[in-house]
């Protein structure tokens, strides 16, 4: 039997201010009805600590998981961080991580592709585990949207929010794990949602501040559809290819960047909504943060063997869904 990578252990962290959706009403010309209707955000968690930055809110997920799977810092071989906020350009915020808990026998890298990043480096540490190269690898996804929002344009600041999640990947010879992916791309994707300014072609001067190209920039209408396109196909893709029907699917792992998207995508898939994960009306989008933050959520309701599928849609363009055999009973941890 061929070794697999299994999920050992999931955990998140949200930092605790809050923003409401009639904080919003104050900033700019929106109201609760609009942001409930139109996305099915209630509030979402902002990172108000001095001096903290993404790495911290990943570092503070990753020290939960630890210790909730009592792993030793020295036993990690690997830590994969998905950002698009790492805390500067460069050094990635994975090796930052590493050095805040004192893991100090692993390596480390950064993937960014925006609200795909998690699925990306999940299945990136699997394949790290599956070729018997690493024993122990920590994907963390960790989002500091705040950062990078306008909160003056109310097409994207009504969206988002901060936090973080991580989950232990370790081998396995039994029937659970990371089963199947199918991913897909599209470059011209990057019109429709991107940040102007602060990368090599148009480096931050004060230009580009005064003209507010530091923040997302995204026509939401456009992304809308591209995202239930990308993720209904990609599940229909991997149900397909491994004999899953909707029966024998016990939850989809919906990326929560919109409830409307993920209504449309679950209808597409005939997945009911009982067996669809949200959490976007506590936390909004957090970007990196959400596949992580969902299984986290509903950990005590999964059971050793359910059938998981994991989809993202993201900036690039860039989607995906991963067929996951849930690896423990959530709650005997
Ligand atoms: N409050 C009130 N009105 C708002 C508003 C807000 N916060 N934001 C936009 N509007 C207005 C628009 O100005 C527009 O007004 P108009 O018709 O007078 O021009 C109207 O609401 C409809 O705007 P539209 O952009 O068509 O709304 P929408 O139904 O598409 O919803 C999003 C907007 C952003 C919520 C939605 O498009 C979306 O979720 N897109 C995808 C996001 C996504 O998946 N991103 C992926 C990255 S993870």
């Amino acid at each position: 039997m061929s070794i697999r990578a299994a999920i050992k252990g999931v955990m998140g962290y949200v930092p605790e201010d809050i923003l409401t959706n009639s904080d919003l009403e104050k900033l700019v010309d929106t109201n609760d009805e609009w942001i409930r209707t139109r996305t099915g955000i209630k509030e979402r968690r902002i990172l108000k600590k001095d001096g903290w930055a993404s790495s911290d809110m990943g570092a503070e997920a990753v020290k939960g998981l630890l210790k909730k799977t009592n792993t030793d810092p020295s036993e990690i071989d690997l830590l994969i961080c998905a950002t698009v906020t790492a805390d500067l350009v460069f050094p990635d915020n994975a090796n930052t991580i590493c050095d805040k808990l004192g893991i100090n026998s692993a390596f480390g890298f950064d993937i960014n592709a925006a609200c795909s990043g998690f699925l990306y480096a999940l299945t990136t540490g699997a394949r790290f585990v599956e070729s018997g190269t690493c024993k122990k690898v920590i994907v963390v996804g960790t989002d500091y949207m705040s950062s990078i929002i306008d909160y003056t344009d109310r097409a994207t600041c009504v969206l988002f929010g901060d936090g973080a999640g991580a989950v232990l990947l370790e081998p396995t010879s039994e029937e659970v794990g990371i089963v199947d992916s199918s991913f897909g791309g599209d470059g011209s994707g990057r019109a429709f949602l991107h940040m102007k300014a602060g990368g090599s072609r148009r480096p931050a001067t004060l230009e580009t501040v005064m003209n507010r190209e530091h923040f997302v920039y995204q026509e939401g209408r456009s992304v809308f559809k591209y995202a239930v396109r990308g993720m209904a196909e990609s599940i229909g893709e991997v149900m397909g290819r491994n004999g899953l029907d909707e029966k024998k699917l016990n939850w989809v792992v919906p990326h929560q960047a919109n409830l409307r998207i993920i209504q449309s995508v679950s209808k597409m898939v005939g997945v009911s909504p009982d067996r669809v994960m949200v959490n976007i009306h506590k936390y909004g989008n957090t970007t990196s943060g959400t596949l992580p933050l969902c299984l986290w959520d509903y950990e005590n309701q999964l059971r050793k063997g359910d059938n998981l599928i994991l989809v993202a849609f993201g900036g690039g363009f860039t989607w995906g869904a991963t067929y996951v055999k849930w690896a423990y009973d959530g709650g005997d941890e």
